[in-house]
């Protein structure tokens, strides 16, 4: 079924809103989610929902009249042309990603891109010599294709891992080894997803994942994020009926709050009637600087509808590719066909080194030395950005992460955000992750790999770069 949302246009694409906006319809058209004859939402109706500007929308629709696709018929409104067959029309190509670089996007390491843990001060040394040890002792037999549910040492010390820090009680085979989280949502995907259902997704949120679902039919349900995290009574009333709720609940990406207690049993009260999954994104729980984290939700799950997802691409090193996702008991069949029928697994001699690496004891110790070190460079950032910028700058107050959060009132983000690229700079701009209107701008400043010597230098080039645009 159409939904406006489907019209939904990616701020991270260079590809004009307009241009979009014409793609989207022709792409519900063509897959028959718009059907000959129905009626548009109207112009006003759709610039609001979208957060675009009415004459956006406007030009899109003449295009779309001009070349047949839609009639315009006065105050009556718009409507598909009747003279359509939606099997004459191939859907348009997907408009393609570009710079400023997203979180997660290839790219260059550039000061302040957030979402990097500290690749300096990744123990290159201790890991070699761990992969050497993983490859002398992988026998000929797993020399062949890998389970793809996951190598079993690596299944068994990621379960006593999430025991001990997290507070999940899971056995090793309710632990599935992806690539990242983008794989873990590949797998819920293709295990419990069908073309055209409806997911929530917080707003703003990660742009990643919101386009991985996208790409496997997923219709989006931005839902509003406030001081206590996901509106759950907002997704509610937009969807009660949705397939999956995508939450980072620890440290909401990219506003930092966690979900409050009161919203995690309100979420699951609605899962379990809904007969709905909550996707927990936990992607960087481990960083915390002020007291202990909440325990994760999936820690609170009795009625087995939350999908726990974690990655050690914050923990290790993104080129790893590896990730986890823990489904409740009951479903452990159903994702083991699925992982059977999406991959032949990962690559074993990856799964062996970091199976090796955490049982040694070895990630535990890299652990603590990162917490250690990312307080340091994180204060070492707040206190440079305030020295630079003084009251121009207020930062968010944030107990964890690897970011931080910088609010620049008065500004546009995406602006500020064009000339610190120009200057070799990549903080992230805020705007580009909200699809609601409202929010407030801001930019988030990855911190993990900047040395404090280096601190006052970098926000100076960064206020040097913006000087032009502060208020
Ligand atoms: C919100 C969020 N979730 C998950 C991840 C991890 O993704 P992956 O495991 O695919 O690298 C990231 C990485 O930047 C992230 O920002």
């Amino acid at each position: 079924m159409f939904q406006p949302d489907d019209l939904a246009p990616d701020r991270l694409v260079a590809e004009p809103i307009q241009r979009q906006l014409y793609q989207r319809v022709r792409d519900a058209i063509a897959s028959g989610r718009l059907r000959p004859g129905e009626r548009l939402p109207s112009a006003r109706g759709l610039a609001s929902q979208l957060g675009v500007a009415r004459g956006t929308v406007d030009a899109a629709l003449a295009r779309l009249a001009g070349e047949g696709y839609v009639e315009t018929r006065g105050p009556a409104g718009s409507f598909i042309s009747p003279h359509l067959a939606a099997a004459t029309l191939p859907p348009a190509a997907r408009p393609i990603r570009e710079a400023p670089p997203a979180p997660g996007a290839p790219s260059r390491s550039l000061p302040f891109q957030p979402g990097l843990p500290a690749l300096d001060a990744f123990p290159r040394k201790l890991w070699s010599r761990v992969v050497a040890q993983s490859v002398r002792a992988l026998a000929p037999p797993v020399l062949a294709y890998p389970d793809p549910a996951g190598w079993p040492p690596l299944r068994a010390a990621i379960a006593a891992y999430l025991g001990v820090s997290r507070g999940i009680a899971c056995a090793p085979e309710q632990v599935f080894v992806t690539p990242g989280y983008q794989g873990a949502l590949a797998l819920i995907a293709r295990a419990r997803l069908a073309p055209g259902e409806r997911v929530w997704v917080e707003d703003p949120g990660y742009a990643l994942a919101r386009q991985a679902l996208r790409g496997s039919g997923a219709v989006l349900v931005p839902v509003p994020v406030d001081a206590e995290g996901l509106a759950v009574a907002e997704g509610v009333a937009r969807a009660a009926d949705a397939r999956f709720a995508l939450v980072t609940p620890t440290h909401q990406s990219p506003l930092g709050m966690a979900l409050s207690l009161r919203r995690r049993l309100a979420l699951l009260a609605w899962a379990a009637a809904a007969g709905a999954w909550i996707v927990e994104d936990d992607y960087d729980s481990e960083f915390r600087y002020a007291g202990p984290p909440l325990p994760a939700l999936k820690s609170l799950d009795r009625g087995h509808r939350v999908l726990y997802a974690g990655s050690f691409s914050k923990v290790l090193f993104p080129a790893l590719r590896l990730g986890y996702l823990v489904v409740p008991e009951p479903d452990i069949a159903d994702f083991a066909r699925a992982a059977r029928s999406l991959q032949q697994g990962c690559p074993v001699l990856e799964q062996a080194a970091v199976a090796r690496f955490m049982a040694d004891g070895h990630f535990a110790r890299h652990l603590r030395r990162m917490r250690g070190l990312y307080a340091a460079r994180r204060a070492a950032l707040a206190a440079a950005i305030a020295a630079e910028f003084g009251g121009a700058a207020r930062i968010d107050p944030q107990e964890g992460g690897m970011h931080l959060l910088v609010r620049l009132p008065g500004t546009d983000d995406m602006g500020l955000a064009a000339h610190a690229a120009a200057a070799g700079l990549a903080p992230q701009p805020l705007s580009p992750l909200a699809s609601l209107p409202g929010g407030e701008g801001g930019l988030t400043l990855g911190f993990a790999n900047v040395d404090p010597r280096d601190a006052l230098a970098l926000a100076a080039r960064l206020r040097d770069a913006v000087r032009d645009l502060l208020a």
